[in-house]
Protein backbone atom coordinates (compact mmCIF):
# COMPACT_ATOMS: atom_id res chain seq x y z
CA UNK A 1 0.00 0.00 0.00
CA UNK A 2 1.48 3.15 -0.93
CA UNK A 3 0.14 6.72 -0.30
CA UNK A 4 1.54 10.31 -0.64
CA UNK A 5 0.99 13.16 1.60
CA UNK A 6 1.31 16.66 0.01
CA UNK A 7 1.82 20.24 0.86
CA UNK A 8 1.73 19.81 4.89
CA UNK A 9 3.33 21.21 7.43
CA UNK A 10 5.40 18.52 8.72
CA UNK A 11 6.21 18.71 12.49
CA UNK A 12 7.83 16.72 14.94
CA UNK A 13 10.37 16.94 17.85
CA UNK A 14 12.70 18.24 15.32
CA UNK A 15 11.48 19.78 12.79
CA UNK A 16 8.91 22.05 10.85
CA UNK A 17 8.58 22.57 7.44
CA UNK A 18 5.97 22.53 4.30
CA UNK A 19 6.53 19.28 2.34
CA UNK A 20 5.36 15.73 1.59
CA UNK A 21 5.69 12.26 2.87
CA UNK A 22 5.81 9.04 1.07
CA UNK A 23 4.47 6.03 2.72
CA UNK A 24 5.23 2.29 1.35
CA UNK A 25 4.73 -0.22 3.04
CA UNK A 26 3.51 0.54 6.23
CA UNK A 27 6.62 3.32 6.89
CA UNK A 28 7.98 6.44 5.99
CA UNK A 29 9.28 6.16 3.04
CA UNK A 30 10.69 9.38 2.00
CA UNK A 31 10.08 12.96 3.35
CA UNK A 32 10.75 15.66 1.02
CA UNK A 33 9.43 18.56 -1.29
CA UNK A 34 7.80 18.23 -4.67
CA UNK A 35 7.43 14.57 -4.29
CA UNK A 36 5.88 12.86 -6.91
CA UNK A 37 4.82 9.31 -6.32
CA UNK A 38 2.15 7.77 -8.99
CA UNK A 39 0.05 6.51 -6.16
CA UNK A 40 -3.48 8.00 -3.73
CA UNK A 41 -2.41 11.10 -2.62
CA UNK A 42 -3.75 13.37 -0.02
CA UNK A 43 -3.73 17.00 -0.29
CA UNK A 44 -3.02 18.55 2.97
CA UNK A 45 -2.16 22.14 2.47
CA UNK A 46 -3.51 23.97 5.63
CA UNK A 47 -3.47 20.89 7.77
CA UNK A 48 -0.49 19.88 10.22
CA UNK A 49 1.28 16.08 10.00
CA UNK A 50 2.65 15.07 13.30
CA UNK A 51 3.69 11.47 14.40
CA UNK A 52 0.15 9.74 16.37
CA UNK A 53 0.37 10.50 19.66
CA UNK A 54 1.25 7.43 22.29
CA UNK A 55 -0.40 7.41 25.42
CA UNK A 56 1.66 5.63 28.40
CA UNK A 57 -1.67 5.31 30.80
CA UNK A 58 -5.21 4.02 29.38
CA UNK A 59 -8.06 2.36 30.98
CA UNK A 60 -10.11 0.34 28.48
CA UNK A 61 -11.57 -1.76 31.21
CA UNK A 62 -11.79 -5.29 29.42
CA UNK A 63 -12.24 -8.18 30.62
CA UNK A 64 -14.60 -7.33 33.12
CA UNK A 65 -15.85 -3.62 33.14
CA UNK A 66 -17.05 -3.76 29.51
CA UNK A 67 -19.71 -1.34 30.32
CA UNK A 68 -17.46 1.88 31.42
CA UNK A 69 -15.46 0.66 28.05
CA UNK A 70 -14.21 -2.34 25.63
CA UNK A 71 -10.97 -2.61 24.03
CA UNK A 72 -13.31 -1.45 20.56
CA UNK A 73 -14.46 1.92 21.82
CA UNK A 74 -11.36 2.44 23.55
CA UNK A 75 -9.93 1.96 20.15
CA UNK A 76 -12.28 3.75 18.21
CA UNK A 77 -11.79 6.83 20.78
CA UNK A 78 -8.09 6.49 20.62
CA UNK A 79 -8.18 6.53 16.88
CA UNK A 80 -10.30 9.87 17.48
CA UNK A 81 -7.46 11.35 19.25
CA UNK A 82 -5.43 10.91 16.88
CA UNK A 83 -3.26 8.01 19.07
CA UNK A 84 -2.43 4.90 17.27
CA UNK A 85 -0.42 3.33 20.53
CA UNK A 86 -1.74 2.96 24.02
CA UNK A 87 -0.39 1.39 26.99
CA UNK A 88 -3.40 -0.59 29.21
CA UNK A 89 -3.58 -0.64 33.04
CA UNK A 90 -3.92 -3.87 34.43
CA UNK A 91 -7.03 -2.83 36.95
CA UNK A 92 -9.62 -5.27 34.99
CA UNK A 93 -11.51 -8.47 36.23
CA UNK A 94 -9.83 -10.74 36.19
CA UNK A 95 -6.52 -8.38 37.31
CA UNK A 96 -4.04 -8.67 34.47
CA UNK A 97 -1.21 -10.72 36.31
CA UNK A 98 -1.16 -13.70 34.06
CA UNK A 99 -0.53 -14.38 30.70
CA UNK A 100 -3.85 -15.98 30.12
CA UNK A 101 -5.43 -12.71 30.86
CA UNK A 102 -2.50 -10.14 29.30
CA UNK A 103 -2.81 -12.27 25.80
CA UNK A 104 -6.67 -12.21 26.02
CA UNK A 105 -6.51 -8.23 25.94
CA UNK A 106 -3.73 -8.28 23.10
CA UNK A 107 -5.69 -10.78 21.53
CA UNK A 108 -8.97 -8.77 21.53
CA UNK A 109 -6.80 -5.86 20.57
CA UNK A 110 -5.08 -7.59 17.21
CA UNK A 111 -8.97 -9.03 15.98
CA UNK A 112 -10.22 -4.99 16.58
CA UNK A 113 -7.02 -4.04 14.47
CA UNK A 114 -7.34 -0.33 14.62
CA UNK A 115 -4.81 0.55 17.30
CA UNK A 116 -1.51 -1.09 18.73
CA UNK A 117 -2.15 -2.28 22.51
CA UNK A 118 0.32 -3.12 25.11
CA UNK A 119 -0.99 -4.57 28.70
CA UNK A 120 0.57 -4.10 31.41
CA UNK A 121 0.82 -6.46 34.34
CA UNK A 122 0.40 -5.94 38.15
CA UNK A 123 2.90 -5.45 40.49
CA UNK A 124 1.19 -7.80 43.35
CA UNK A 125 -0.43 -10.60 42.09
CA UNK A 126 -4.25 -9.70 42.09
CA UNK A 127 -3.22 -6.56 43.54
CA UNK A 128 -3.04 -8.17 47.07
CA UNK A 129 0.20 -6.43 47.36
CA UNK A 130 2.24 -8.84 48.91
CA UNK A 131 3.16 -11.49 46.28
CA UNK A 132 4.99 -10.97 43.63
CA UNK A 133 5.81 -14.38 42.26
CA UNK A 134 3.84 -14.40 39.02
CA UNK A 135 6.62 -11.52 37.89
CA UNK A 136 8.70 -14.28 37.10
CA UNK A 137 6.33 -15.85 34.28
CA UNK A 138 5.67 -12.86 32.79
CA UNK A 139 6.85 -13.23 28.85
CA UNK A 140 9.64 -10.63 27.63
CA UNK A 141 7.06 -9.09 25.45
CA UNK A 142 5.71 -7.02 28.65
CA UNK A 143 7.62 -4.49 29.60
CA UNK A 144 5.88 -2.35 32.22
CA UNK A 145 4.57 -3.49 35.52
CA UNK A 146 2.07 -1.64 37.51
CA UNK A 147 -0.15 -1.32 40.25
CA UNK A 148 -1.84 1.53 38.83
CA UNK A 149 -4.25 3.59 41.63
CA UNK A 150 -3.38 0.86 44.20
CA UNK A 151 0.15 1.61 44.17
CA UNK A 152 2.12 -1.01 46.78
CA UNK A 153 1.87 0.06 50.39
CA UNK A 154 4.26 -1.95 51.74
CA UNK A 155 7.69 -0.76 50.74
CA UNK A 156 9.62 -3.71 50.96
CA UNK A 157 7.32 -5.76 48.36
CA UNK A 158 8.27 -2.30 46.23
CA UNK A 159 11.73 -3.07 47.05
CA UNK A 160 11.52 -6.53 45.90
CA UNK A 161 9.43 -6.03 43.23
CA UNK A 162 12.04 -3.29 41.57
CA UNK A 163 14.57 -5.44 42.24
CA UNK A 164 12.85 -7.93 39.54
CA UNK A 165 11.97 -5.36 37.43
CA UNK A 166 15.25 -4.41 37.01
CA UNK A 167 16.48 -8.22 36.46
CA UNK A 168 14.31 -8.74 33.79
CA UNK A 169 14.14 -5.17 32.03
CA UNK A 170 10.75 -3.83 33.01
CA UNK A 171 9.76 -0.47 33.98
CA UNK A 172 7.72 -0.15 36.61
CA UNK A 173 5.14 2.26 36.46
CA UNK A 174 4.22 4.10 39.79
CA UNK A 175 0.98 5.85 41.00
CA UNK A 176 2.18 7.17 43.95
CA UNK A 177 -0.03 7.54 46.16
CA UNK A 178 0.00 6.68 50.45
CA UNK A 179 -3.44 5.23 51.00
CA UNK A 180 -3.71 5.78 54.39
CA UNK A 181 -2.27 9.26 54.16
CA UNK A 182 -5.00 9.54 51.21
CA UNK A 183 -7.44 10.52 53.77
CA UNK A 184 -5.73 12.95 55.72
CA UNK A 185 -3.90 14.83 52.62
CA UNK A 186 -3.72 14.21 49.42
CA UNK A 187 -0.63 16.07 48.75
CA UNK A 188 1.48 14.75 51.38
CA UNK A 189 -0.05 11.09 50.17
CA UNK A 190 0.92 11.73 46.91
CA UNK A 191 4.19 13.83 47.71
CA UNK A 192 5.25 11.05 50.10
CA UNK A 193 5.01 7.97 47.92
CA UNK A 194 6.86 9.95 44.70
CA UNK A 195 9.54 10.49 47.19
CA UNK A 196 9.37 6.51 48.14
CA UNK A 197 9.28 5.20 45.41
CA UNK A 198 12.41 7.60 43.62
CA UNK A 199 14.50 6.18 46.50
CA UNK A 200 13.90 2.86 46.10
CA UNK A 201 14.42 3.35 42.17
CA UNK A 202 18.16 4.73 43.08
CA UNK A 203 18.48 1.44 45.55
CA UNK A 204 17.61 -1.47 43.32
CA UNK A 205 19.18 0.68 39.74
CA UNK A 206 15.11 -0.03 38.10
CA UNK A 207 13.85 2.31 35.91
CA UNK A 208 10.72 3.41 37.07
CA UNK A 209 8.32 6.20 35.30
CA UNK A 210 6.52 8.34 37.75
CA UNK A 211 2.62 8.16 36.88
CA UNK A 212 0.25 11.70 36.40
CA UNK A 213 2.84 13.74 38.69
CA UNK A 214 0.32 16.60 40.19
CA UNK A 215 2.20 18.63 42.23
CA UNK A 216 5.25 20.86 42.46
CA UNK A 217 6.94 18.94 44.92
CA UNK A 218 6.53 15.73 43.57
CA UNK A 219 7.98 17.51 40.32
CA UNK A 220 10.67 18.88 42.17
CA UNK A 221 11.91 15.37 43.55
CA UNK A 222 11.63 14.11 40.15
CA UNK A 223 13.98 16.81 38.67
CA UNK A 224 16.45 16.36 41.57
CA UNK A 225 16.23 12.42 40.67
CA UNK A 226 16.90 13.29 37.18
CA UNK A 227 20.32 15.47 37.99
CA UNK A 228 21.28 13.08 40.32
CA UNK A 229 20.89 10.67 37.85
CA UNK A 230 18.39 8.03 39.15
CA UNK A 231 16.36 6.44 36.15
CA UNK A 232 13.03 7.88 35.87
CA UNK A 233 10.71 9.52 33.40
CA UNK A 234 7.52 11.16 34.62
CA UNK A 235 4.19 12.13 32.73
CA UNK A 236 1.56 14.58 33.37
CA UNK A 237 -1.61 14.60 32.31
CA UNK A 238 -4.17 16.90 30.15
CA UNK A 239 -6.35 17.79 33.49
CA UNK A 240 -3.80 18.85 35.62
CA UNK A 241 -2.08 21.11 33.00
CA UNK A 242 -5.39 22.62 32.29
CA UNK A 243 -7.79 22.87 35.05
CA UNK A 244 -7.35 24.41 38.63
CA UNK A 245 -9.79 25.00 41.76
CA UNK A 246 -11.88 22.61 40.58
CA UNK A 247 -13.42 19.70 42.49
CA UNK A 248 -14.28 17.15 39.71
CA UNK A 249 -13.46 14.07 40.87
CA UNK A 250 -10.03 12.32 39.84
CA UNK A 251 -7.04 10.88 41.17
CA UNK A 252 -4.79 12.30 42.07
CA UNK A 253 -6.94 15.38 42.34
CA UNK A 254 -7.23 18.36 40.43
CA UNK A 255 -4.39 20.98 42.36
CA UNK A 256 -3.67 24.69 42.81
CA UNK A 257 -2.65 27.59 40.27
CA UNK A 258 0.63 27.47 41.73
CA UNK A 259 1.37 23.19 40.92
CA UNK A 260 -0.04 23.64 37.36
CA UNK A 261 2.66 26.67 36.98
CA UNK A 262 4.95 24.18 38.18
CA UNK A 263 4.18 21.54 35.77
CA UNK A 264 4.10 23.99 32.50
CA UNK A 265 7.41 25.16 33.50
CA UNK A 266 9.21 21.52 33.87
CA UNK A 267 7.48 20.83 30.65
CA UNK A 268 9.34 24.24 29.30
CA UNK A 269 12.71 23.06 30.59
CA UNK A 270 12.42 19.69 29.36
CA UNK A 271 11.72 17.70 32.55
CA UNK A 272 8.48 16.17 31.81
CA UNK A 273 8.60 12.98 29.74
CA UNK A 274 5.31 12.61 28.23
CA UNK A 275 1.60 13.37 28.59
CA UNK A 276 -0.57 10.51 29.38
CA UNK A 277 -4.33 10.93 29.41
CA UNK A 278 -4.74 8.35 32.21
CA UNK A 279 -8.19 7.89 29.92
CA UNK A 280 -10.98 6.68 32.88
CA UNK A 281 -13.91 5.84 31.02
CA UNK A 282 -16.95 5.35 33.36
CA UNK A 283 -21.13 4.96 33.11
CA UNK A 284 -22.66 8.34 34.38
CA UNK A 285 -24.33 6.24 37.33
CA UNK A 286 -20.74 5.01 38.03
CA UNK A 287 -19.75 8.70 38.24
CA UNK A 288 -22.33 10.18 40.22
CA UNK A 289 -21.99 7.40 42.72
CA UNK A 290 -18.04 8.69 43.03
CA UNK A 291 -15.94 7.21 40.84
CA UNK A 292 -12.84 8.90 40.11
CA UNK A 293 -11.47 9.56 36.95
CA UNK A 294 -11.88 11.28 33.27
CA UNK A 295 -12.68 9.99 29.61
CA UNK A 296 -9.46 11.99 28.12
CA UNK A 297 -8.02 10.23 25.06
CA UNK A 298 -10.69 12.12 22.87
CA UNK A 299 -9.73 15.98 23.98
CA UNK A 300 -5.89 15.31 25.03
CA UNK A 301 -4.86 16.96 21.58
CA UNK A 302 -7.14 19.65 21.62
CA UNK A 303 -6.70 20.53 25.59
CA UNK A 304 -3.10 20.30 25.11
CA UNK A 305 -2.74 22.06 22.18
CA UNK A 306 -5.00 24.95 23.69
CA UNK A 307 -3.02 25.53 27.09
CA UNK A 308 0.33 24.89 25.79
CA UNK A 309 0.84 26.00 22.43
CA UNK A 310 -2.28 28.51 22.03
CA UNK A 311 -1.74 30.25 25.48
CA UNK A 312 1.90 29.50 26.48
CA UNK A 313 3.45 29.46 23.39
CA UNK A 314 5.25 26.33 23.86
CA UNK A 315 5.95 24.88 20.42
CA UNK A 316 4.18 22.65 18.45
CA UNK A 317 7.22 20.42 18.38
CA UNK A 318 7.94 20.18 22.28
CA UNK A 319 4.13 18.76 22.29
CA UNK A 320 5.22 15.97 19.66
CA UNK A 321 7.97 15.28 21.74
CA UNK A 322 5.97 14.81 24.79
CA UNK A 323 2.92 13.31 22.92
CA UNK A 324 4.65 11.05 20.86
CA UNK A 325 8.64 10.46 20.26
CA UNK A 326 9.11 10.76 24.39
CA UNK A 327 6.49 7.50 24.90
CA UNK A 328 7.57 5.54 21.74
CA UNK A 329 11.53 5.59 23.39
CA UNK A 330 9.61 4.64 26.87
CA UNK A 331 7.46 1.24 24.87
CA UNK A 332 10.42 1.11 22.66
CA UNK A 333 8.87 1.06 19.17
CA UNK A 334 10.42 2.70 16.13
CA UNK A 335 7.46 5.18 16.07
CA UNK A 336 7.09 8.79 16.96
CA UNK A 337 8.79 10.69 14.73
CA UNK A 338 8.86 11.22 10.84
CA UNK A 339 11.74 10.29 10.19
CA UNK A 340 12.34 7.45 6.78
CA UNK A 341 12.25 4.01 7.92
CA UNK A 342 9.98 4.71 11.25
CA UNK A 343 6.12 3.41 11.08
CA UNK A 344 3.77 5.79 9.00
CA UNK A 345 1.75 6.20 12.12
CA UNK A 346 0.60 10.20 11.33
CA UNK A 347 -1.72 11.89 12.02
CA UNK A 348 -3.43 15.28 10.52
CA UNK A 349 -4.67 18.23 12.70
CA UNK A 350 -6.23 21.37 12.05
CA UNK A 351 -4.48 24.09 14.72
CA UNK A 352 -6.56 26.58 13.84
CA UNK A 353 -10.02 25.20 14.59
CA UNK A 354 -11.56 26.63 17.20
CA UNK A 355 -14.57 24.60 18.39
CA UNK A 356 -16.13 23.36 21.98
CA UNK A 357 -16.25 20.36 23.57
CA UNK A 358 -18.99 18.27 23.53
CA UNK A 359 -18.95 14.42 24.69
CA UNK A 360 -22.15 13.07 22.96
CA UNK A 361 -19.52 12.73 19.91
CA UNK A 362 -17.36 10.61 21.92
CA UNK A 363 -16.49 7.38 20.93
CA UNK A 364 -15.52 6.73 24.30
CA UNK A 365 -18.72 4.63 26.29
CA UNK A 366 -17.14 7.14 28.92
CA UNK A 367 -18.76 10.43 28.73
CA UNK A 368 -17.31 11.71 32.14
CA UNK A 369 -15.16 14.94 31.05
CA UNK A 370 -14.27 18.10 33.00
CA UNK A 371 -13.91 19.99 29.67
CA UNK A 372 -17.64 19.70 28.52
CA UNK A 373 -18.17 23.43 26.86
CA UNK A 374 -14.88 24.37 26.65
CA UNK A 375 -13.36 26.48 23.91
CA UNK A 376 -10.18 24.98 22.16
CA UNK A 377 -8.29 25.13 19.15
CA UNK A 378 -6.73 22.27 17.41
CA UNK A 379 -8.91 19.09 16.04
CA UNK A 380 -7.63 15.71 14.46
CA UNK A 381 -8.59 15.02 11.31
CA UNK A 382 -7.35 12.17 10.27
CA UNK A 383 -5.07 9.19 11.86
CA UNK A 384 -3.20 7.27 9.78
CA UNK A 385 -1.99 3.53 11.64
CA UNK A 386 0.86 2.32 9.18
CA UNK A 387 -0.16 4.38 6.35
CA UNK A 388 -4.21 3.06 6.96
CA UNK A 389 -6.45 5.60 7.25
CA UNK A 390 -8.08 4.21 10.97
CA UNK A 391 -9.72 7.81 11.58
CA UNK A 392 -11.07 10.35 8.99
CA UNK A 393 -12.85 13.19 10.25
CA UNK A 394 -14.23 14.20 6.70
O1 LIG B 1 -8.94 8.87 38.49
C1 LIG B 1 -8.50 7.74 38.35
N1 LIG B 1 -9.22 6.76 37.76
N2 LIG B 1 -7.28 7.47 38.80
C2 LIG B 1 -6.77 6.22 38.82
O2 LIG B 1 -5.68 6.03 39.22
C3 LIG B 1 -7.61 5.08 38.36
C4 LIG B 1 -8.61 5.52 37.41
C5 LIG B 1 -9.64 4.47 37.10
O3 LIG B 1 -9.27 3.33 36.85
O4 LIG B 1 -10.83 4.81 37.05
ZN1 LIG C 1 -4.69 5.25 35.81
Amino acid sequence: MELLIKNAKIVDWSQSFIGDVYINKGVIWEIGKSLNNNCETIDAKGLTLLPSFIDLHVHFREPGFTNKEDIESGSLAAAKGGYTMVNLMANTKPVCSNMDTINYVLNRAKEVGIIDVHQVASITNNFDGRDISHLDNLHSSVKIISEDGNDVMDSKVMLNAMAKAKEKDKIVMCHCEEHLLSKVDTRLSENTMTWRNISLAKFTGCAVHIAHVSTKESMEYIIEAKKNGINVTCEVTPHHIALTNNNYRVNPPIREKEDVEFLIKAIEEGWVDAVSTDHAPHTAEDKKNGSPGISGIETAFAVCHTKLVKERGISLSKLSEIMSKNPAHIMDVKKGQIKIGYDADLVLVDTEKQYNICSDAFRSKGKNTPFEGKEVYGSVVRTLKAGKTIFNQI
